[in-house]
């Protein structure tokens, strides 16, 4: 039986459920969750004498969605009983064993045999799980505590300031569904305010309290032509700036596939909160925060450039485009910056600054992951749709040739790229062919062609519910 090493026993110490990402050497994608039932041992060392034995070890893998209508099972609840224990969606509440998959419904999700060994040269311990079928030379891709400190705890569903309540939303008002919300938090200009709604409708989703992602109106609230800022952030043109750009961006709205399965929408809003989670810390934490007041320059003072709404103004109409230039170019872009960033701070001796750059560079890694995972899918769907071939890298560079302006320019990352999917052949030797025209308005910035979005709401199924 062919097996995928996932970690050693030591990297799962840390939390007791992981997101765990494959992919495979066909570039298809497979989402996994680990729970590790067992306490952490003090010390970070098990007893030995039990060590080819995972179930000991109560190390399970099981499918990341639900078989029922698809809820991410990252925040499932474990419930043993005396000969089992279950992971309970936490949408409808099935529960489904974790080592046989059964459920009392009568459905079954897939589980992995999980097996620790010790390796044979350090002898340190590590777990292997069983290979999936659909694609060969299986490897981790991603493997993420479901538990990050930013998301867990819950947050509340409104905050006091200064003693007054301040609700996320209207109670009246209160989105039910997940682009509700996303277009609520897209229409919010101030930026802690967005950060709160991105937390709450991220945590509200993962946990069951909304369960309907789509549309359930015939006229849904539509996205703004330009995201709404405050009035002192300024917009200047791309390009103008060399650097101290701000990018104001927890949601991009985008056209739709009508078959997107919910496991899409964990995703994103996975990529929304991280966002989010950037925005916090890059405005507001303590050690930077103190630098630019030190400065003069508290957060939004600087000039800002809006090059990657103009791009999602480009992609508006196809999926496929936008995933390959937000994503695969604007995103993969950032791969090759950010080490350089970190290195400038670590030559300054600002470890505080370092700590959270890694952990902005490691999230946008699993961003263009995302990307990537889903421009193969999206090439998947095409080819089912047309039934001819569809190559992935031919696509990838002729979106590049039409929406994007200008050569990709090296130097890559290519390591942090290879393991997001990105190898070489996407990239080198490439440039953009797309003309350039009015559509940037040297006022307001880039407007975005809401048309097509528009239309395409309605589209996306919100039955994702009993
Ligand atoms: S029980 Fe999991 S989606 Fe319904
Ligand atoms: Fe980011
Ligand atoms: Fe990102």
């Amino acid at each position: 039986m062919a097996q995928v090493l996932i970690s050693s026993l030591r990297g799962i110490l840390s939390h007791s459920r992981f997101i765990l990402t494959l992919r495979s050497e066909q570039g298809k994608y497979h989402g996994l969750i680990l729970f590790r039932l067992s306490p952490a041992p003090l010390g970070g060392q098990f007893p030995t004498e039990s060590s080819e034995i995972a179930s000991n070890r109560q190390i399970y893998v099981m499918e990341a969605t639900c078989p029922h209508l698809g809820a991410e099972m990252s925040h499932a609840d474990i419930e043993e009983y005396e000969d089992s224990v279950v992971a309970v969606c936490p949408w409808h509440r099935y529960d489904f064993d974790l080592k046989t998959g059964k459920s009392e419904t009568g459905l079954r999700t897939c589980t992995y045999a999980v097996q620790v060994k010790p390796d044979p040269e350090s002898g340190e311990e590590q777990i292997l799980m069983e290979a999936p079928e659909g694609g060969t030379n299986w490897r981790v891709v991603e493997l993420r505590p479901v538990s990050e400190e930013f998301a867990d705890p819950a947050p509340p569903k409104s905050k006091s300031t200064n003693g007054a309540a301040v609700p996320y939303a209207q109670e009246a008002n209160e989105p039910v569904t997940l682009m509700e919300w996303a277009v609520l938090i897209l229409n919010t200009p101030n930026p802690t305010l967005k950060v709160e709604r991105t937390r709450y409708a991220v945590h509200a989703f993962r946990t069951g309290t909304i369960t309907s992602i789509g549309n359930k109106v015939a006229h849904p609230p539509v996205p703004p032509v330009q995201p709404p800022r405050e009035t002192y952030m300024n917009y200047v043109e791309p390009g103008k700036i060399q650097s101290g750009k701000r990018k104001n961006r927890a949601w991009a709205f985008g056209p739709m596939h009508k078959d997107l399965p919910p496991a899409f929408f964990s995703d994103f809003s996975k990529v929304a909160l991280d966002e989010s989670k950037h925005l916090y810390v890059l405005a507001f934490h303590s050690l930077l925060r103190a630098r630019l007041d030190s400065l003069s320059t508290p957060y939004g003072s600087l000039p800002v450039h809006a090059s990657l709404w103009e791009s999602a103004s480009h992609t508006s109409t196809s999926l496929l485009s936008r995933l390959a230039i937000i994503h695969l170019v604007h995103e993969a872009r950032g791969l090759d910056v950010n080490p350089k960033t970190i290195e400038k701070f670590r030559k300054a001796g600002d470890k505080e600054s370092v700590d959270v750059l890694e952990v902005i560079h490691a999230d946008e890694v699993t961003h263009v992951t995302a990307g990537h995972r889903w421009f193969m899918w999206m090439c998947e769907q095409k080819q089912k749709e047309q039934g001819l071939v569809v190559d992935p890298v031919w696509e990838f560079r002729e979106e590049v040739r039409r929406c994007w302006r200008g050569d990709i320019k090296g130097p890559f990352n290519i390591e942090d790229r290879e393991k997001a999917g990105m190898s070489r052949e996407f990239y080198e030797d490439l440039k953009g062919e797309m003309p350039y025209t009015d559509a940037v308005d040297k006022e307001r910035g880039p407007r975005m062609d809401m048309g097509s979005v528009r239309d395409a709401l309605p589209e996306v199924r919100a039955e994702y519910e009993p």
